[in-house]
């Protein structure tokens, strides 16, 4: 609408096309930008490129109502955008534990050049504390002078499949600005966040702080997560030990308002795109600061995520009476049924997939593996190509040795275990994600391992 600025999307990955599209939604003009043709022609002809619900249908409203165009042109972004959003990946470096941050600088230094009037650059990737002063570096060497532009830092939350709830409703915004034009321009462009509040009686909460603190704020907020899940993990590995039942204990608890509920599922552990890289990222720009010390126990976080998954590999010779030798069990000759490939459930993503990762470890011990995922099949194949996979859940769990349900995705765990056990070769299942009904399966006679959880009576 009037006087609202004009809004640029630079990287359409999974976060710039959500924002992008939500933010079309809300009625700003938008224009999303990428290197990447034929994903730029893809969104343009109102395709997502990734599964994510309710996004295709934002996508072709907002395209058909002309709020929204893509397109591969720096020179284009600069002419239309106020306020460009920088949502390009930044993904761990190959050398070690870093995060990689040779898209953010390609975006401003492709961008910088262009820019002929006053404009904002806000940072939204997932970045080392520091990096919002280096754009503001780089930005001075390449803009020119009289386009005056500022640079401001707004960290994003948003979790695959609720990204849509997530933009459209954000729990808090996080602002990081230096002047009090770049706080108003960053009002400026979330002022549809604040409205639809307003129209439903909420408010949504907004930290204005400085360039450092904005950029720790996401990166302090994953490491709590992905903390929260290793610490229910490790409660995990001593309630395997002495007998104990981790479901049971985190509901306990979790009754605390103080630790709360959420978040406190054990199981094969985080993976994906953002957790795993980021509490990497984090302990190695804490080095370079010199207080490595302080996020040492994020090392602790990341192995016992790890040895989730190899437990997963224990559990399968246990209940296949394979010995668990120095090297592992030898699986060879068996057959093994993996249900889920993604790293969670309502999503096709399987970058650090646990799932994923479990399928390696028991085709490496020789197991023959059948995968079978409800969205994640073509990603997958593309990680895997040397594993089988099956085209539905009966076919994978055909005359299977055991059933490993990797992700709690609701078609497994809706699934008849009575149905199942007249296909396989022996009723053994692990339920690598604690989803599924132990009682059920065991009445239909299963032999089943949870994660955690004692041996059913
Ligand atoms: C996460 C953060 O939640 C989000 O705020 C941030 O912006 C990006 O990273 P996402 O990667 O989409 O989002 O996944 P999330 O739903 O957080 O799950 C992460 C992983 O943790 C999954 O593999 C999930 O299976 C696992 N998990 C989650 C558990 O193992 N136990 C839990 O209790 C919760």
């Amino acid at each position: 609408g009037a006087g609202r600025p004009r809004l640029t999307f630079l990287g359409t990955g999974y976060l710039g096309a959500t924002y992008a599209i939500c933010f079309a939604e809300m009625g700003y003009e938008v224009l999303g930008f990428d290197v990447d043709e034929p994903k730029i022609a893809k969104l343009a002809s109102g395709e997502v490129p990734f599964h994510e619900p309710g996004l295709d249908e934002l996508l072709r409203k907002n395209l058909a109502g002309g709020r929204l165009r893509f397109t591969t042109s720096y020179d284009e972004v600069a002419e239309f955008g106020d306020v460009h959003f920088i949502c390009v990946g930044t993904p761990q470096r190959a050398d070690g534990l870093a995060a990689d941050l040779s898209y953010v600088e390609a975006a401003v230094t492709g961008l910088a050049p262009k820019l002929t009037r006053k404009a904002l650059i806000v940072g939204k990737s997932t970045v080392p504390v520091g990096t919002a002063e280096w754009v503001e570096e780089i930005i001075a060497r390449h803009a020119p002078e009289q386009a005056q532009v500022e640079v401001a830092w707004s960290p994003e939350f948003l979790q695959e499949g609720f990204a849509v709830e997530d933009v459209l409703r954000p729990n808090r915004v996080i602002f990081g600005v230096k002047s009090e034009w770049a706080y108003g321009m960053l009002y400026g462009s979330h002022k549809g966040v604040f409205d639809l509040a307003m129209t439903e009686d909420r408010e949504v909460p907004v930290v204005v702080t400085d360039f450092a603190t904005a950029e720790l704020v996401k990166v302090a907020a994953n490491a709590f997560l992905a903390t929260k899940i290793s610490f229910i993990n490790a409660m995990a590995e001593v309630c395997e030990a002495a007998g104990a039942d981790v479901t049971q204990l985190a509901r306990a608890i979790g009754y605390d308002p103080r630790i709360g509920n959420r978040f406190l599922r054990a199981g094969l552990g985080f993976g994906g795109a953002c957790l795993p890289k980021d509490i990497r990222a984090f302990q190695a720009r804490a080095q370079e600061l010199g207080v490595g010390e302080a996020l040492r126990f994020l090392h602790e976080v990341d192995l016992i995520n790890q040895r989730r998954r190899q437990r997963v590999v224990q559990l399968a010779a246990e209940l296949l009476d394979r010995p668990n030798g120095p090297a592992g069990p030898d699986l060879s000759g068996l057959r093994i049924a993996v249900l889920g490939a993604t790293f969670k459930p309502n999503s096709d993503d399987v970058r650090d997939s646990p799932a994923l990762s479990v399928v390696r470890k028991l085709s490496r011990a020789g197991a023959s593996v059948a995968v079978y995922d409800p969205e994640g099949m073509s990603n997958a194949e593309r990680e895997l190509p040397e594993v089988g996979f099956a085209k539905t859940l009966t076919d994978a769990v055909a005359r299977a040795d055991l059933v490993c349900v990797l992700t709690e995705w609701e078609e497994f765990r809706n699934a008849d275990p009575a149905t199942l056990a007249e296909l396989v070769n022996g009723k053994r299942v692990i339920d690598g994600r604690n989803c599924l009904d132990q009682g059920l399966w065991v009445r239909a006679g299963w032999d089943y391992r949870g994660m955690g959880r004692p041996e059913p009576a």
